[in-house]
């Protein structure tokens, strides 16, 4: 497949790739855009077959559904059955933004991208091009992260130019700086919401705009409530290791001189969370075999920077 490459420099030179892009996410085909938390693969949700290309192009388990991405709040009413007002507290506090809400979907969502779930995953993206791709097309777009499964999410067009090139009708790249986690995940059709999965946007702030919360994500009858968490995520091919001080480092990289090992440093917290998939990616590139690296206390965005090196580190 030959796949489009859309380089925007500035919003204002983005009217005819975006209006180009609309017209093929209109056709039925996929397209990789950037957010301000990750690069997304998107589709039509409203279209099984062209969700179904997301699902190829990144070899991504059928059982793994999607996050559905809006351009105006009121595009949630053509998704969810109901909007509680938890959700519409939510909405007003962190759309557009890194925030994605779970709640019981209407019947047009597509079943391939829920993979067969009664929920459905909904996110309003911050990025104004990703605003203008979704505004133009006139369509929610499902969108999982734009990486070839397993591999860590895309924080820079050249990652997915890495993995998708060939697979997807076009990619759009900007070089705009990005949070480079995924977003929150919270579930709104439990009794009690849920986070599934930690990022920008801390269970401090959550609860302080809806009350009660639970940051568990076990589940009761073993199968993960959040399909995604059961697969090995955000993994570098290189082994990674976590520290509680820059002395056990040191100890370990003594210990090992034989192997080709990388360390990672970072000056703060928002610096790490942007460049930590970056730096796995170019470690693989260069063919470390190991990563150490210092663990951050899980305050703010540090639960979600722990959470993705916990992924990464698991066997
Ligand atoms: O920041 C982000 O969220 C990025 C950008 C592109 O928006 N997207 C992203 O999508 O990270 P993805 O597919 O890589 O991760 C979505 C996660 C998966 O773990 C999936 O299992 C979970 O959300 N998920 C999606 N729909 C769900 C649902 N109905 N119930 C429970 N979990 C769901
Ligand atoms: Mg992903």
């Amino acid at each position: 497949m030959k796949t489009q490459v859309f380089r925007i420099n500035n919003i204002g030179s983005a009217k005819s790739f975006l209006e180009e892009s609309a017209q093929i996410l209109k056709n039925g085909g996929v397209i990789a855009f950037p957010t301000e938390t990750v690069y997304g693969l998107g589709a039509n949700v409203f279209d099984e077959k062209a969700v179904s290309k997301i699902f190829l192009a990144k070899g991504r388990p059928n059982d793994n559904p999607l996050i559905v991405h809006i351009s105006k709040k009121e595009q949630i009413y053509s998704l969810a059955k109901n909007v509680p007002q938890k959700a519409k507290k939510l909405m007003d506090k962190f759309w557009p933004g890194p925030l994605t809400i779970i709640l019981e979907k209407k019947d047009v969502v597509s079943n391939k991208a829920t993979a067969g779930l009664s929920s459905v995953a909904i996110r309003m993206p911050k990025n104004k091009i990703a605003q203008e791709l979704i505004g133009l097309s006139k369509i929610p777009l499902a969108a999982p992260s734009a990486n070839s499964s397993g591999k860590p999410s895309p924080t820079k067009g050249e990652h997915v130019i890495d993995d998708l090139m060939g697979k997807v009708d076009a990619i759009i790249v900007s070089e705009e700086e990005n949070i480079g986690l995924e977003s929150t995940v919270i579930d709104l059709t439990s009794k009690i919401p849920v986070i599934l999965r930690p990022g920008k946007i801390t269970p401090l702030q959550i609860k302080n705009t809806i009350g009660n919360i639970s940051t568990s994500n076990e589940n009761v009858k073993g199968s993960p409530k959040c399909p995604g968490v059961k697969y090995k995520h955000y993994s570098p091919k290189a082994k990674v290791y976590t520290f509680k001080s820059e002395k056990e480092i040191q100890d370990f990289y003594n210990k090992n001189k034989s192997k080709k090992i990388k360390k990672l440093a970072y000056s703060n917290k928002n610096e790490m969370a942007k460049n930590l998939f970056r730096d796995f990616r170019e470690a693989d590139k260069r063919g470390f075999q190991l990563i150490l690296v210092k663990e951050v206390s899980e305050k703010g965005i540090g639960s979600a920077i722990m959470n993705r090196l916990r992924k990464a580190s698991q066997n």
